[in-house]
């Protein structure tokens, strides 16, 4: 199937057009660097650069994901050229031939990826993020991950302790390129100047292109505006909706249209005046010096990042790529190292391996330098691995390349070739049916979160039965640093077990998931604040302690209606100045005394011994619902607990009568204090335990 606008026009056209056409480079063909290859080797070459580095935990550079921007407005400049040098060349767009070089381009490496990904996540087990991956694999299949992540509002960015809440979440990317590339080619032609060298040339397209990003930058700004309302949720939806992140691929795509036509020189050919060379090198440095200020600056996944910075960095990078894009410039020289050519060649892999192997890299044994260092050089390693191997041959057309030798080449020889050809597609074919049905028989968290979401109408719990923990073996489960993913699972499983509990969550969870803080309120549990993002309080001012403290509380009244009278330092860290803090806010602090370490190890049955080794009449055991293995401990916990003779209770309820604003348990107290110890029974919390 061809777009043809005119074919009258096409022989004139081509004839003139082929000689001075710039050609895009590898990037996007694989073949003939061309003009403009080199250049934009460079730039994708320091984009990702940045991504991966940013997300690898450099504390440089918090805004290094805001590359993504960069790397977008690249395909859009990219498909662009491509589009408008094959009509003007043909008078038409071959669609068939245009989508097939695309999915040659994106498609192998992506589906590596998600072979090698959802392999590992079933061998791994347990892993907080395998639930969820089922869907977002087929959505990425589909080109629409994306809008997925909008649908399951995903939580955006790396989850507030370590790893991730999603192992493909930066496939929104590819997806929204994939989207664009689907309708591009339907615009272009559309928009074709009508005749050939007629005025103002592509002056259409550039209408269209500005004109779309103008008003995805808007879409963006105000909706992330908008969200920002406590108790509303900051979402995947303004994170990645094909519609507010469209700007940066709009740029691109305008900066096409200047770039590839009205005289532009390609090559060799209408050299730039030096003074406009000189001019265009101070401004593309310029430009760049503001890619790494906003880089530095601004976080990625914050407001300011979705509120205008990333605009900013997508308007940058068009001025950057312009500058680089002019013959023989300075800027251009610099994107030429080879260094960057060979990072630039690999920018696809790099991107799509990243994010895994800094989720997957999460809870290493150690930190700082050494696991930044790991992260880096494992998505490099994967990615020169899948570019050699996979990408190369295939763009290369080593595939049809072996099936046109099996035909032409004699016996023997077409035997071995043919034997080669069935061992590795049915090698290829063994471990995707593997995965598939793996994939299929590994019950989903998210299957049943969704069933429970659509429970928005839970009828309050009734009363549990009086008890008295002053006589009773009484023992109080807690759940930290929700809510999150898996908290609607817990509910369902708290609901069947008929256990109340309490969940000391953070402001900030609260705000992205205020549906489900309704729920734990509804199903009758208790909620505890535990400041608005985790800070460590001793770290901090007076000042913005209280105003952690404050923020915290605030989120959780905003949305649930209740205002906690239960705070929970994170890292257990206080002292006595804190605790004033704490008092003055009308808090009571509840600490723990047995601590599963179930944020380091995610095996359910390791979380039930340490709980169960632990507990005492009285006990407080600390947990965190982010975690879908301690959710999987839960039932066996319960279990165990109950077989020992244990009630289970909120920590309020635990302590009963003792709680009173400036309070402070790690349990309860006996109830004939020992001598010696703090009559007001405030025994020093574990400061030593993490989270
Ligand atoms: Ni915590």
């Amino acid at each position: 199937m061809t777009l043809s606008r005119s074919e009258a026009l096409a022989g004139a056209r081509s004839r003139q057009a082929v000689a001075s056409r710039p050609r895009v480079g590898p990037v996007v063909a694989g073949a003939a660097p061309g003009a403009f290859g080199d250049p934009l080797s460079g730039l994708a070459a320091v984009a990702v650069a940045a991504v991966v580095l940013g997300h690898a935990g450099s504390d440089r550079l918090p805004g290094g994901g805001l590359g993504v921007d960069v790397l977008l407005v690249l395909a859009g400049f990219v498909v662009t050229v491509a589009l408008m040098d094959e009509f003007d060349r043909t008078g038409r767009v071959a669609l068939a031939g245009f989508y097939g070089r695309v999915l040659r381009l994106l498609g192998p490496a992506l589906a590596v990826v998600l072979v090698v990904v959802s392999a590992v996540s079933l061998v791994a087990g347990g892993d907080a993020t395998t639930g969820a991956l089922k869907g977002e694999a087929v959505a990425a299949l589909g080109g629409v991950s994306n809008w997925y992540a909008a649908l399951i509002d995903m939580p955006v960015g790396l989850a507030p302790e370590e790893g991730a809440w999603s192992l493909l979440q930066h496939l929104w990317a590819v997806a929204l390129i994939a989207q664009v590339v689907l309708v591009w080619p339907v615009l272009v032609v559309g928009c074709a100047p009508p005749k050939k060298n007629s005025l103002g040339g592509w002056a259409w397209l550039r209408r269209v292109s500005l004109t779309l990003a103008v008003v995805s930058a808007a879409l963006m700004v105000v909706l992330a505006a908008v969200s920002d309302v406590p108790g509303s949720d900051v979402t995947a939806r303004v994170a990645f909706g094909t519609d507010t992140r469209l700007t940066a691929v709009m740029l691109g795509a305008a900066l096409a249209t200047v770039r590839n036509t009205n005289g532009a020189p390609a090559r060799g050919q209408a050299p730039v005046q030096a003074g406009a060379r000189r001019a265009w090198d101070t401004i593309g440095m310029l430009a760049a010096a503001g890619l790494i200020a906003v880089m530095v600056a601004v976080g990625e996944f914050s407001v300011g990042a979705f509120r205008g910075g990333s605009v900013v960095v997508a308007l940058l990078a068009v001025v950057l790529l312009a500058a680089a894009t002019v013959p023989s410039s300075r800027i251009g020289a610099v994107a030429r190292i080879p260094a960057f050519g060979w990072l630039g060649a690999r920018a696809y892999a790099l991107y799509l391996w990243h994010w895994p192997v800094v989720v997957w890299s999460g809870d290493l044994p150690f930190g700082g330098t050494p696991a930044f260092a790991l992260r880096v050089t494992a998505v490099v390693v994967l990615a020169d691995l899948t570019y050699r191997w996979v990408e190369r041959p295939i763009r290369g057309g080593a595939v049809g390349r072996m099936l046109e030798r099996m035909q032409s080449e004699d016996g023997a020889r077409a035997a071995m070739l043919r034997r080669r050809l069935v061992l590795t597609t049915s090698t290829g074919a063994v471990l995707v049916a593997m995965v598939v049905a793996g994939m299929v028989t590994t019950p989903s968290a998210a299957v049943t979160e969704s069933a429970a979401a659509d429970d928005d109408t839970a009828v309050p719990e009734p009363e549990p039965p009086p008890v008295d923990c002053a006589v009773d073996r009484c023992v109080a489960l807690t759940f930290d640093d929700g809510p999150g993913p898996h908290t609607e699972r817990l509910l369902g499983i708290l609901d069947e077990l008929d256990v109340t509990a309490t969940f000391f969550m953070l402001g900030e969870q609260v705000e992205r998931f205020p549906a489900v803080a309704r729920r734990v309120r509804d199903a009758g549990h208790e909620i505890g604040a535990h400041t608005y993002d985790h800070a460590d309080l001793l770290t901090l001012e007076p000042a913005d302690a209280a105003e952690q403290i404050r923020a915290g509380v605030e989120a959780i009244s905003t949305a649930t209606g209740t205002t906690p009278t239960l705070f929970r330092p994170p890292y257990g860290s206080t002292d006595e100045a804190v605790l004033g803090l704490v008092a003055a806010q009308g808090l009571a602090e509840i600490h723990w005394d047995v601590d599963t370490l179930d944020w380091k190890y995610r095996i359910p049955d390791a979380i039930v011994d340490r709980a169960l080794g632990g507990v005492a009449p009285g006990s407080i055991v600390l947990m965190h619902d982010i975690r879908s293995s301690t959710v999987d401990a839960v039932r066996d916990l319960v279990g165990g607990l109950r077989a020992a003779g244990y009630t289970l209770v909120p920590a309020g309820r635990l302590l009963d009568g003792m709680l009173e604003p400036g309070a402070s348990f790690s349990s309860r107290p006996a109830a004939t204090p020992t001598p010696g110890q703090p009559e007001s029974g405030q025994p020093s919390p574990d400061v030593s335990s993490s989270p």
